[in-house]
């Protein structure tokens, strides 16, 4: 019988563990032609990215009417705009009269101006002007009917603060694609969270789909960051899929310390590393207060009955951003602690807790290199609305030449990617093996299948 969540974080809390999940259903040798092989590429680029909802970018970057920015998806591009009715839409990048290229990059302006022949287009995308220098007719008698000649508009919608973007004009709409993770992630309040710290893209040696494997599991840990390793408790991480998307949760090891005893485990708490988890930084002084506040005079600590060290800290969270003016109310206690890590396919990357996150997207390269892609790195926190627009980052474009400095666990994995593809190259390996702690990576190449090679998608 189903059960009625109260909220819908609960699906995630009471998902079961990774470890116990059935994936016999499931392919567990993933073919690597897919990470470099063109004709791979091409069956991807037509039926996976022409097809598909992909983010496009941040509707904070285009906040005032006029504002533009470009999207590129392989040597296609397109146009987001915010309008003067607040709404934004998108446009293929290509001129009414001969095809050109009309905007590049991003920038604000009233209209767009085709610089080949001066012809101008509304916000919404309609003609407004062809130029006619030395032409005494009409418009009508010079080109025909304007109204017909307005700029060619592809499906756009917002969600989460983020702008998503379909080219197939036939693709059913954003909410049937989310499925139930909008409603899970609707509590999070994401699209009143602002880029604060990172906002940029870099382009990185390896194929789009080697980020996606990367983020889809704390396996690596162990391996490519094991000053974390002892940070979280992989054994108890719970998995739960959604449509073609996918979500995992996992605690912070201190849980773990429970037997050590209740200093142990608040030390635990209260040692989480900020510069990993900044969205913690003023909870943890208040974990604090509130801890000291329990020490019986001789200084041993002693927890009212029924209170557990996680509680205090999710009190702690969600007494500081209820403070700060953060509706919590429809998300749960482990939602105060835990972060979920979420998969939306084919390309996202968003790990979320109440009060900040981090994305990553990763695209394919506009060169159509197999072996390269862009990512996309947005570190979000919610903040009050007023200091909102001051604070937020602006998005930088990372030079070919160039490098940001990440913090060091972004950085290791960075350098692993590309290290990964050189092996993926390899034509001597004809598929790599997952293992019960990727299941994600197992949803995710099950979804590729059927995009890609046309078993029926979505
Ligand atoms: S191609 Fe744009 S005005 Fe001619
Ligand atoms: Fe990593």
């Amino acid at each position: 019988m189903a059960t009625q969540l109260a909220k819908p974080g609960e699906r995630v809390d009471n998902a079961p563990l990774s470890c116990e999940l059935d994936l016999s259903g499931y392919r567990k040798q993933i073919p690597t032609d897919r990470y470099h092989s063109r004709d791979y590429n091409q069956r991807e680029r037509e039926n996976l990215w022409m097809r598909v909802w992909q983010i496009a970018g941040r509707a904070e970057e285009i906040p005032e009417a006029g504002d533009f920015m470009e999207y590129r998806l392989f040597d296609q591009s397109f146009v987001l705009v915010r309008g003067r009715d607040d709404k934004v839409r998108g446009f293929v990048n290509a001129c009414r009269h001969r095809g050109n290229a009309f905007c590049e990059g991003r920038g604000n302006a009233p209209r767009f101006t085709c610089p080949y022949h001066n012809w101008s287009y509304g916000l919404d995308g309609q003609c407004l002007s062809v130029a006619k220098p030395d032409f005494d007719g009409t418009t009508e008698e010079f080109v025909g009917d304007k109204n017909e000649l307005g700029l060619i508009e592809v499906q756009v919608e917002c969600f989460a603060g983020f702008v998503f973007l379909n080219p197939d004009p036939d693709a059913p709409p954003l909410d049937s694609f989310l499925g139930d993770a909008k409603e899970m992630l609707t509590p999070y309040r994401i699209d009143e969270m602002v880029a604060l710290g990172m906002n940029l893209r870099e382009s990185i040696d390896c194929n789009w789909k080697v980020v996606m494997d990367a983020f889809q599991e704390g396996y690596h840990v162990q391996g490519v960051h094991p000053e974390l390793a002892h940070m979280t408790n992989l054994g108890a991480e719970h998995c739960s899929f959604v449509g073609d998307h996918a979500v995992t949760a996992v605690p912070f090891a201190a849980s773990m310390q429970a037997g050590l005893g209740l200093e142990a485990e608040v030390e635990g708490y209260l040692n989480l590393p900020v510069a990993n988890f900044p969205g913690f930084a003023d909870a943890l002084p208040r974990l604090a207060e509130i801890v000291a506040g329990y020490r019986k005079e001789d200084g041993t600590l002693e927890l009212p009955s029924g209170a557990t060290p996680i509680g205090l800290l999710q009190q702690a969270v969600r007494e500081k951003l209820e403070a700060k003016g953060l509706d919590v109310g429809n998300l749960t206690d482990g939602q105060m602690s835990d972060y979920q890590y979420w998969f939306l396919f084919p390309n996202v990357f968003l790990q979320v807790r109440s009060g900040d996150g981090t994305a990553i997207i990763a695209e394919p390269h506009p060169s159509g290199d197999p072996t390269r892609c862009n990512w996309r790195v947005f570190a979000l926190m919610w903040l009050p609305p007023e200091e909102r627009e001051a604070q937020r980052t602006q998005y930088t474009d990372i030079a070919e030449d160039d490098h940001f400095p990440y913090f060091l666990a972004l950085e290791q994995d960075f350098v692993q990617m590309a290290i990964q593809q050189r092996g993926l190259n390899s034509r001597q390996l004809p598929y790599m093996v997952l293992t019960k702690q990727e299941p994600k990576i197992h949803h995710f190449h099950d979804g590729m299948d059927r995009w890609v090679e046309g078993a029926g998608e979505g």
